[in-house]
């Protein structure tokens, strides 16, 4: 098992990470053992870890929580019913524990940040996208209607157990998903890590336990080490990590959500490349290395279903986009990013009318 610190003063906390960790939970829990807790997971997730979930509820002070799987229970009404759920279940002390993917892992971190002004909670995530992302960092929120992630809040969860195993009941498309934010983070900051994944990429995709440590222990290392320098988003350290986020988010607006979270940034990654290309930073070879490996994890680069405009009329609502003025993560090479504003609009067509329609 390998272990992982987030440095954040009074708020730093571990995650642990190996094949069939989850067996030692308990241990892992330490004090919050004691704490009765509700444990959040969708119906997905409780069908395909059933064994793993009965072992986190045999302890008597505990319930489960299942919400309906996908982006609609990351809503002000599932909020409403969690919360709901959270009164109903109250003891002295409560709490929370997010069992599944990204989707259970917001909502859950989100209910725990205002439920009583704050509660503690644990992360156990299921996918590898909750794996080597979402659940470093203690971003949490719901959708509105009229964008993602637009109501939410920072709060640091006690700890992350990350088990690797739970990856072999996962949807062969929600694994590719993954990998998209595997290779973002070798992009931004790890040459050497970017080169292991384009070695081993194929092992990945055959769920193989010990390079899945890998990128989850390698991952986490990344992120961690960038959200110890700003972690509410604050300096501009943070936003590195929204490389290819930018386009991707808009994407998968536009696209009302027909791809993964992974597959709109893997789009919105091959977009950033060609913007850092155009802009004489990162060289057209680097550039179409990101995109091989991209599609060597079964994720696309293009998107033939969508218009251009209907891209940009989502961007502009996008929260990243900063009074007015877009904000890109550029790659200056593999490994190295920097921050860009107010990229001019022709130059955002361009690649779109590239990548996009055909
Ligand atoms: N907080 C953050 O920093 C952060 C970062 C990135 C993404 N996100 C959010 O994460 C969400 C996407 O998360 P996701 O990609 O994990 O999707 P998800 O949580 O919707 O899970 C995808 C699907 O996989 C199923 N599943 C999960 N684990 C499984 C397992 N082990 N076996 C079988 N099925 C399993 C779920 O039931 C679901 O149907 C988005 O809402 C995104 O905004 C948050």
């Amino acid at each position: 098992m390998r272990e992982i610190r987030v440095e954040l003063g009074e708020r730093s906390y571990s995650i642990f990470v190996g094949a069939g960790i989850l067996a030692e939970a308990d241990r892992l829990f330490g004090p919050l053992a004691q704490t009765p807790v509700l444990i959040v997971t969708d119906e997905g997730v409780a069908r395909a870890q059933e064994a793993n979930l009965n072992r986190l509820l045999e302890s008597l002070n505990r319930r489960v929580v299942r919400v309906a799987p996908g982006e609609e229970s990351k809503s002000m009404a599932g909020f409403s019913s969690l919360i709901d759920r959270l009164v109903e279940f109250e003891q002295d002390t409560v709490a929370l524990l997010a069992f599944g993917g990204g989707v259970v892992g917001d909502l859950t971190g989100f209910a725990a940040a205002c439920y009583k002004r704050g509660v503690p909670w644990i992360q156990v995530p299921t996918t590898l996208l909750a794996q080597v992302d979402a659940s470093v960092g203690g971003k949490c929120a719901i959708n509105h209607p009229r964008a993602k992630n637009l109501v939410g809040a920072f709060h640091q969860p006690r700890m992350v157990i990350a088990d690797v195993e739970t990856l072999h009941t996962l949807p062969a498309r929600e694994l590719r998903s993954g990998l998209a934010e595997v290779i973002k983070h070798g992009v931004i900051a790890d040459a050497a890590f970017f080169d292991r994944v384009e070695q081993t990429i194929g092992r990945a995709l055959q769920l193989d336990l010990e390079v899945l440590e890998d990128y989850v222990t390698t991952s986490c290392r990344i992120k961690a080490a960038v959200v110890g320098e700003d972690e509410r988003d604050i300096t501009g350290q943070r936003a590195a990590l929204n490389y290819g986020h930018t386009l991707g988010h808009a994407i998968e607006l536009a696209a009302h959500f027909r791809y993964t979270h992974g597959e709109a940034i893997a789009i919105g990654m091959a977009c950033a490349g060609d913007l850092s290309v155009r802009l004489g930073l990162l060289n057209p070879v680097d550039a179409g290395r990101i995109e091989a490996v991209l599609q060597s994890a079964g994720l696309p680069t293009r998107a033939a279903d969508l218009e251009a405009n209907e891209v940009l009329a989502a961007m502009n609502l996008d929260k990243k986009f900063l009074q007015g003025a877009n904000r890109f993560v550029i790659a200056r090479e593999i490994g190295a990013v920097e921050l860009r504003s107010a990229i001019p609009r022709t130059l955002i067509e361009e690649v779109l009318a590239d990548r996009l329609a055909g």
